[in-house]
């Protein structure tokens, strides 16, 4: 049994600790902590464990094999280094680090660590995970749909976190159509454009929300990311790839289809916990598969996150030129791979 320790214990690491517990075989969840006390304590509760004093307490424990970092995205780089400083595996949720030098920082320190040798580091892009999303992939390796030529994908969301501004929302939201882009088409983005349309009410000088951001791969295919966090309606992710002799997309996963009122209506999940359960089951237990028995896990690596991050970066550097195309920085780790993962599923 994989004995895991949970760092953050918000929304994100409470659905973290329920999959573990309840729908994942081979891991338990044997300690928390978070910043808030109560929030852990009522975590730890509810599932009969111990809580930490603090996370190097907690990654410290002899108790614990292993990591599941699901605090506030600026704490995952510092305790990241603190698990490989301990030796013990972690899944980080994304992103790895705030910026990507912070990112460099930590591929270096885990090939440090580990050399040659099985990576520690994994992270929480779950989209790869997704059953829409992997089989979107198939299709396309497939052939289903020709060569691909445009990638439409939305990502809306009900409300910000308080304080977002329109770097924290690339960083943190629109990270994951960076990483799951080039892992779909199987070729990184070589230019970004970042566009700002209308701005909403709850957007501000600081905040632009709506965004739209345009990124060319190395094969020609024109991808845009529609990003709304603020949209209201509910939590909505859509992918529809156009190739050249017919299109690939994904559909919503309903759970519900109402006929009232000489109407037919499908609702929208509040976030993203309901919208990729599957997928964060999978990645839970593929994570622990791996771990528990000494082999790489077949989750996003810490190099992938830096591809992700140096993305990132040239859509920030972009937003702050008006919109020019930005040519995506090379990573100089000739060492790392700058593609999609090949461990992936
Ligand atoms: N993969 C995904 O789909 C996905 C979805 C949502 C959030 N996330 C990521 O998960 C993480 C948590 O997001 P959330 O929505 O649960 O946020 P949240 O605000 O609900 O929870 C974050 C928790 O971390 C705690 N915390 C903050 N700083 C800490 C620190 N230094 N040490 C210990 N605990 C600390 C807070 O007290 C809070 O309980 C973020 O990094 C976010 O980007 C990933």
């Amino acid at each position: 049994m994989l004995r895991v320790g949970l760092i953050g214990t918000g929304n994100m690491g409470a659905d973290h600790a329920r999959t573990l517990s309840g729908a994942v075989s081979g891991a338990a969840v044997e300690v928390v902590t978070d910043l808030d006390a109560d929030r852990a304590a009522e975590v730890a509760a509810g599932l009969g464990v111990r809580t930490a004093a603090g996370a190097q307490q907690l990654i410290d424990d002899e108790r614990v094999d292993a990591v599941l970092i699901a605090s506030h995205d600026d704490s995952h780089a510092e305790y990241v280094a603190a698990c490989l400083r301990a030796g013990k595996p972690v899944l980080c949720e994304k992103p790895l680090a705030p910026t990507s030098a912070a990112c460099r920082d930590l591929v270096r320190a885990e090939r440090a660590a580990v050399g040659d040798g099985v990576p520690l580091v994994s992270l929480g892009f779950m989209r790869r995970f997704d059953p829409g999303y992997v089989e979107l992939r198939s299709a396309l390796a497939e052939g289903l749909v020709g060569r691909p030529l445009r990638v439409q994908c939305t990502s809306r969301g009900v409300s910000s976190y308080p304080g977002s501004t329109t770097e924290s929302a690339v960083t943190n939201s629109a990270v994951h159509e960076f990483d799951v882009l080039p892992w779909l088409l199987g070729s990184p983005v070589t230019e970004v454009s970042w566009q700002r349309p209308a701005r909403a009410a709850a957007g501000s000088d600081t905040f632009a929300d709506p965004q739209l951001i345009l990124l060319r791969t190395a094969d020609d295919v024109l991808s845009s990311v529609d990003l709304f966090l603020n949209a209201g309606y509910g939590y909505d992710v859509r992918c529809e790839v156009l190739g050249e002799t017919g299109s690939v997309g994904l559909v919503q996963p309903h759970r519900l289809v109402v006929d009232a009122r000489r109407a037919r209506s499908v609702g929208y999940p509040a976030d993203w916990r309901p919208r990729f359960a599957d997928a964060y089951r999978l990645e839970l237990q593929a994570w622990v598969d791996a771990v528990r028995a000494g082999r790489a896990a077949p989750l996003a690596t810490a190099a992938d996150a830096l591809t992700a991050s140096t993305v990132a970066d040239a859509v920030i550097a972009s937003a702050r030129d008006g919109g020019a195309w930005h040519p995506v920085a090379s990573m100089s780790l000739p060492e790392y791979s700058t593609g999609p993962s090949e461990r992936s599923p």
